[in-house]
């Protein structure tokens, strides 16, 4: 036998170039990216802390998660105002479609943090469906007059067909703000704010 013969068939193929393969690289993460955008909350693994803070839920009216800067905090009361719960959730689950709170000191702030992450990148439009709230599911959204790219609140659709509501506030608008309607789920970024909505959140069932 020839050494010729020995050969594999495709060896006289070129081997791809550098360019080549960073393009089918970029080719490769568009296509990863497109499958990906839209069902963030799906891949989210809470660490220990968020996992028995999500649990508390389910028989706790009121938590506070108290921890370092950077550690996951806005995170896990993003995930939880999102909604959806994944089959391994420890916490409360709602059957029903509710309607719910998600602030923070100041309309920016609350853009800039739990909208951000709940919605998609504030200045981009078209991204608005990338966030923690799957992208099939969210169904429409308000604008806060007066303040760049805020949104005033998202209607998102319950597993039930229903729909939920959550309304993005900001402790600047004051006390009576938060308390104009009965709410089931409220999140604040703060703890010293929590006397503000605890008189408008329904009890725990
Ligand atoms: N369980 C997790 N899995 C993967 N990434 C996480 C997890 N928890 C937090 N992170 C990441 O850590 C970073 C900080 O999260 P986050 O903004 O929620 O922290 P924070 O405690 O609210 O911060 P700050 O103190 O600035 O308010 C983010 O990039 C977030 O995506
Ligand atoms: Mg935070």
């Amino acid at each position: 036998m020839s050494s010729s013969e020995t050969e594999l068939p495709n060896s006289t193929q070129p081997s791809p170039t550098n360019s080549d393969l960073l393009r089918e690289l970029a080719t490769l993460k568009s296509e990863l990216h497109r499958r990906t955008r839209g069902t963030k909350l799906f891949r989210y693994q809470p660490y220990a802390k968020q996992r028995e803070f999500h649990a508390a839920g389910a028989v706790h009216r009121e938590r506070l998660l108290m921890a370092a800067n950077q550690v996951g905090k806005t995170l896990a009361g993003a995930c939880e105002s999102a909604f959806h719960y994944p089959p391994w959730w420890p916490g409360k689950r709602w059957d029903r479609p509710v309607k719910g709170w998600a602030g923070s000191e100041s309309s920016e702030l609350t853009r800039d943090g739990v909208q951000r992450m709940l919605v998609g990148p504030p200045k981009i439009e078209a991204q608005w469906g990338t966030g923690l709230i799957p992208a099939a599911d969210l169904m429409d959204w308000a604008r806060r007059p007066g303040v760049p790219d805020a949104l005033d609140g998202v209607v998102v659709k319950h597993v039930s067909g229903g729909t939920s509501t959550l309304g993005f506030k900001s402790y600047d608008q004051g006390r009576t703000r938060w308390q104009a309607t009965t709410r089931s789920i409220a999140n604040v970024g703060r703890f010293d704010t929590l006397a503000v909505t605890r008189s408008s959140l329904e009890p725990i069932k």
